[in-house]
């Protein structure tokens, strides 16, 4: 398959833990943005966020995109605020499929328990936020999507299988 496999979903919905596994099991090469983005800057996405503003990660982010647009049969996992730009979104379907990771705020919550990585999640009050921002996405998720995964009752290798079936790979 020549078009890319594009993940999207809300933070701590296993966009990146499923793409690695894609990557090595379809031997196609991955990339994390977020990941791409903190390597190049050397700073994490934290720091990206206080030091350069929360707009200028969005650009990054929106160049990153544009060079997407192109199907190179690559795995991408994608932040989870990507989708706010539609276009973002017109460049990621020019070049791939994209697959939905559609998680519940409960399992979000879990899996993000002790991850203090996500500014906008940071402080008090993490559940709210995520139940806040998630009311605020998940239309623009299930929109942009080509196939969407309910994935939260699902663990990984069930996530995996899902995808080959849907993707009839
Ligand atoms: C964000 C999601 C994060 C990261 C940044 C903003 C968002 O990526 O890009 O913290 O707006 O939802 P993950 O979805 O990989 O956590």
């Amino acid at each position: 398959m020549k078009k890319n496999i594009v993940l999207i979903g809300f933070m701590g919905s296993g966009k990146t833990s499923v793409g690695k596994r894609l990557s090595l099991n379809l031997k196609k090469e991955f990339i994390d943005m977020d990941d791409f983005i903190e390597k190049r800057e050397g700073m994490t996405v934290s720091e990206i966020f206080e030091k350069k503003g929360e707009m200028c990660f969005r650009e990054m982010e929106k160049e990153l995109c544009r060079r997407f647009a192109v199907p190179k049969g690559k795995i991408i996992a994608t932040g989870g605020g990507v989708i706010k730009n539609a276009e973002n979104v017109a460049n990621l379907k020019k070049g791939g499929v994209i697959i939905y990771l559609s998680s519940s705020p409960e399992r979000i919550a879990y899996n993000l328990r002790y991850d203090n990585s996500r500014p906008l999640l940071a402080g008090e009050n993490k559940e709210k936020k995520i139940a806040k921002l998630m009311n605020e996405r998940k239309s623009l998720y299930e929109k942009c999507a080509d196939i969407t995964i309910d994935v939260s009752q699902m663990n990984l290798d069930g996530t995996l299988n899902k995808i080959y079936e849907l993707l009839e790979l």
